[in-house]
C-alpha cells in the first residue's frame, strides 16, 4: 500500500485545515491541464474578470491585466514547476526563480494569499464524466486558537456555478478565479475534444503534461511505480513547495470560491471584523520553515 505523500501541507504540525468540495461534471484532466496554462490568468482572471465586474457594475473590483512576458517549466521529481515573468517584472522576481508546483499527477499547489499558508486543488476522477475536486487549505493558527484535531477540520460544498431559469451563468459566481475555473473546465465538454484543438507557444505546459502522463503510463504498464508513489519511508521525505507571492493584483477581488464557502473562514472573518487589529494577511517568512511532522525528515 502507498504511502501517504509528505507533502508540506499534507504533514504540516500548527497550522488550521478546511477542505471544501465540488463535483465536477466532466473529466478530471481538464481541470488538470488548465493548472499547465499559466496565461488563462491574464485573460481568464483578470480581462474576463473585468467583463463581470462591469456587469455587476463594481469597477472598485476590476483588475489590472498584466501580460505575461515569458513562461517556463520545469519538470522535477514531484511534477513541474511553473515560472512565468509578468511584463515589468523580470527574472529576479520569485515568480520565475521560485514559482509554483503541478503536482503529479493531479494536485495544483496554490500559494499563500490572504490569510492563507497555501492550498492544494486535488483532482479525483470518479469516473471519464465526473471529478471530485477538493480545495484543501492550510492557515496560521491564531493566538489564543485550540490546536484543531483531525475530527474538527471542516468540510464544506462548493456549487458549480450553473445556468439560470433564463439559461445564463448568474455573474455572482463568476466574480472569482475559483468559480471562473470551474465554468472553463466543464464547459469544454464532459471529456474535451483534443482533436479540434489547436495548440499554440503558451501551451508547452500542457504539452509537457501530457508527455509526463504517457511517460508514467508506460511506467505502470512495465511494472513500476509513476511518479509519486512512496513505498519506503525513507524516501517520503518531508518536501516543502515554497512559492511565490501573488503578482495579480488581489487587493479587491472578491473572496475565491476555495474559501468562501467554508464556515472556518466565516468564523474567521466575523471576527477579524470586531478585532480589527489581527492581521489576516500573512507574510513570506509565516509561510517557510514550517515544521514538518517529527517523523518526517527534512528534504536535502
Ligand atoms: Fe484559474
Amino acid at each position: 500500500m502507498p504511502l501517504l505523500p509528505a507533502f508540506d501541507l499534507l504533514v504540516m504540525q500548527d497550522v488550521v485545515r478546511d477542505a471544501g468540495y465540488v463535483e465536477l461534471p466532466c473529466n478530471w484532466l481538464q481541470a488538470q491541464e488548465n493548472t499547465l496554462d499559466p496565461i488563462h490568468v491574464e485573460w481568464l482572471h483578470c480581462h474576463f474578470t473585468n467583463y463581470v465586474m462591469e456587469k455587476m457594475d463594481r469597477p472598485d473590483m476590476m483588475r489590472r491585466r498584466i501580460p505575461h512576458a515569458k513562461i517556463g517549466f520545469d519538470v522535477f521529481p514531484y511534477g513541474v514547476i511553473k515560472r512565468r515573468v509578468l511584463e515589468g517584472a523580470s527574472e529576479e522576481d520569485d515568480a520565475w526563480t521560485v514559482g509554483h508546483y503541478a503536482l503529479f499527477p493531479n494536485y495544483l499547489r496554490v500559494g499563500s494569499e490572504g490569510n492563507r499558508i497555501g492550498g492544494f486543488q486535488i483532482r479525483v476522477p470518479m469516473d471519464d464524466t465526473h471529478t471530485a475536486h477538493w480545495y484543501y487549505n492550510c492557515y496560521p493558527v491564531k493566538p489564543g486558537e485550540a490546536q484543531q484535531r483531525p475530527e474538527d477540520i471542516p468540510m464544506f460544498r462548493v456549487p458549480v456555478p450553473a445556468p439560470n431559469e433564463e439559461g445564463y451563468i448568474p455573474w455572482e459566481t463568476l466574480d472569482s478565479a475559483g468559480g471562473q475555473d470551474i465554468v472553463a473546465w466543464y464547459t469544454q465538454g464532459p471529456v474535451a475534444d483534443r482533436t479540434i484543438e489547436n495548440l499554440g507557444r503558451s501551451d508547452r505546459g500542457i504539452i509537457l503534461w501530457r508527455r509526463l502522463l504517457e511517460e508514467n503510463i508506460r511506467k505502470i504498464e512495465h511494472g513500476l511505480d509513476p511518479m509519486n508513489v512512496f513505498r519506503d519511508p525513507a524516501t517520503n521525505v518531508y518536501h516543502e513547495f515554497a512559492t511565490e507571492r501573488s503578482r495579480i493584483q488581489q487587493s479587491n477581488a472578491s473572496i475565491d470560491t476555495s474559501v468562501r464557502y467554508s464556515p472556518l473562514q466565516a468564523a474567521r472573518r466575523e471576527a477579524a471584523k470586531s478585532s480589527p487589529r489581527v492581521a489576516l494577511l500573512i507574510k513570506d517568512e509565516d509561510v517557510r520553515g514550517l515544521a514538518p511532522m517529527a517523523e518526517c525528515v527534512e528534504s536535502p
